[in-house]
């Protein structure tokens, strides 16, 4: 079978085509129970009831379990419905934003909500249990926390800002890296450019859970880092270093700014300084600064098209790490730091006129590299604009996707195009 391939096709389709023992992972994001109608028959998630719904996911699971080797691992991100509650849920949501081909549900299709009105239907955990009932290993019920999430107007309950990411296996023993997530941060072998610009952004760390900062310091305990030091260092775990690990090159990035907009146009159009902003149109290394989360966020509406590129930059400039000088208490192998924990918060990525509900890279990256070796086979069901593929692209995984909206599957392969084309030449 054909891959680093999007099918335009039902996924159980594609699946049906797959031998058995042949996928290292699949991670994906079903579309919710009566959310939206993505435009076209056939579609998941317009089930009249949710029982429907479930019975079509568990379809899919059964056939995964059949295709995945002993060794794979699942990772399933699935949100809740309200009975009656998934209109108004949604109902601060940018309707410009959205697709010509998206859309919320419409009135006229009347859903059964089996007597449950105004309840949380915990359709995630019906899903969760239904796995293990068919044979799946639930290893973990990841909180997918979004502190970014839409406002809600409702009055008589709290918000809701989670999801779950739910991890499973088919045997007990799997492939595993917990150190591909921790290794990259902890000892700071990726690249890691800071602006030299005061106007930083550093106001985001008085947010920050420190449960979740990852420690930079190279010694695992006191007595080894009494032997390398002349002294202690009285101030450590007090500093928090804010990183981006995954921003662009200086040209990238200079390249990029100055073919969307001039400088000058940029000032006429922002609150902030012209000496700041003259920072990032800057080839010389002495006077370039990149700009901080908070400035590049301010302005990228002003950048023009969200198309690829778009996309890639966006996500590179959000990609943030807070590190500590703290001891690194959980250097040695096995121990789960609270970087790696099955609390993930992560914000959601804002949408764009070509997809509503596609997910933010970090989301995936994780489940990725943890759990799928190099050179492995990641399955997407449900690809949507192609986040999947691109991420198994940047990490040296294949892929593999179904998607039923062939509008979709031209986005992503628009967006695909210059990592398989860089592909080809290397
Ligand atoms: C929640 S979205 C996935 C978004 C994706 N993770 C991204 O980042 O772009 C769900 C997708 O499933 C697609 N879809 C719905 N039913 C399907 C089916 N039976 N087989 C394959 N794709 C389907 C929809 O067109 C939609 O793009």
């Amino acid at each position: 079978m054909q891959t680093n391939q999007i099918y335009v096709e039902p996924c159980l389709e594609t699946l049906k085509k797959m031998p058995d023992n042949f996928l290292d992972c699949v991670i994906t994001s079903p579309p919710y129970w009566q959310l939206r109608d993505y435009g076209y028959e056939g579609q998941w998630g317009l089930e009249p009831t949710f029982n429907e719904y479930l019975e079509n996911l568990w379809s899919m699971m059964d056939e995964i379990y059949r295709v995945l080797k002993p060794t794979g691992t699942v990772w399933i991100n699935l949100g809740d419905t309200y009975a009656r509650g998934s209109r108004s849920k949604y109902a601060h949501s940018n309707e410009s934003l959205r697709s010509k081909h998206e859309k919320l549900i419409e009135p006229n299709t009347k859903p059964d909500y089996e007597g449950l009105d105004k309840c949380l239907l915990l359709i995630p955990h019906r899903f969760a249990i239904g796995c293990i009932d068919r044979g799946w290993i639930m290893r973990n019920d990841i909180i997918w926390a979004k502190r970014n999430g839409m406002p809600e107007s409702c009055r008589d309950r709290f918000t809701k800002k989670h999801e779950y990411f739910f991890f499973m296996t088919k045997s007990e023993k799997y492939y595993f890296d917990l150190d591909a997530i921790r290794d990259k941060s902890i000892y700071g072998n990726e690249r890691e450019r800071f602006s030299s610009h005061p106007n930083n952004g550093h106001s985001k760390k008085q947010n920050i859970d420190l449960s979740e900062v990852k420690t930079a310091s190279k010694y695992n305990n006191l007595e080894n880092e009494k032997d390398h030091r002349q002294g202690m260092h009285q101030l450590r775990g007090k500093n928090i270093i804010e990183k981006r690990p995954e921003l662009p090159s200086q040209k990238e990035f200079v390249d990029f700014i100055r073919s969307r907009m001039y400088l000058k146009r940029l000032v006429e159009h922002t609150d902030i300084n012209e000496t700041t902003i003259a920072h990032w149109y800057r080839y010389d290394e002495a006077g370039f600064a990149y700009p901080c989360v908070e400035d590049w966020n301010a302005i990228k509406n002003l950048l023009g098209e969200v198309d690829a590129e778009f996309i890639d930059m966006d996500t590179r400039m959000n990609h943030v790490v807070f590190e500590t000088d703290d001891i690194n208490k959980n250097a040695e192998r096995g121990k789960n730091p609270g970087s790696v924990s099955d609390f993930w918060d992560i914000p959601t990525k804002p949408s764009t006129k070509e997809h509503y509900a596609s997910y933010n890279d970090e989301l995936i990256r994780k489940p990725i590299l943890a759990g799928c070796p190099e050179g492995g086979i990641v399955y997407d069901p449900f690809m949507g604009t192609g986040s999947t593929a691109e991420v198994c692209l940047r990490s040296k995984r294949l892929y593999i996707g179904s998607e039923m909206s062939e509008n979709y599957v031209k986005i992503a392969e628009k967006r695909l195009e210059p990592f398989l084309m860089q592909q080809k030449l290397f």
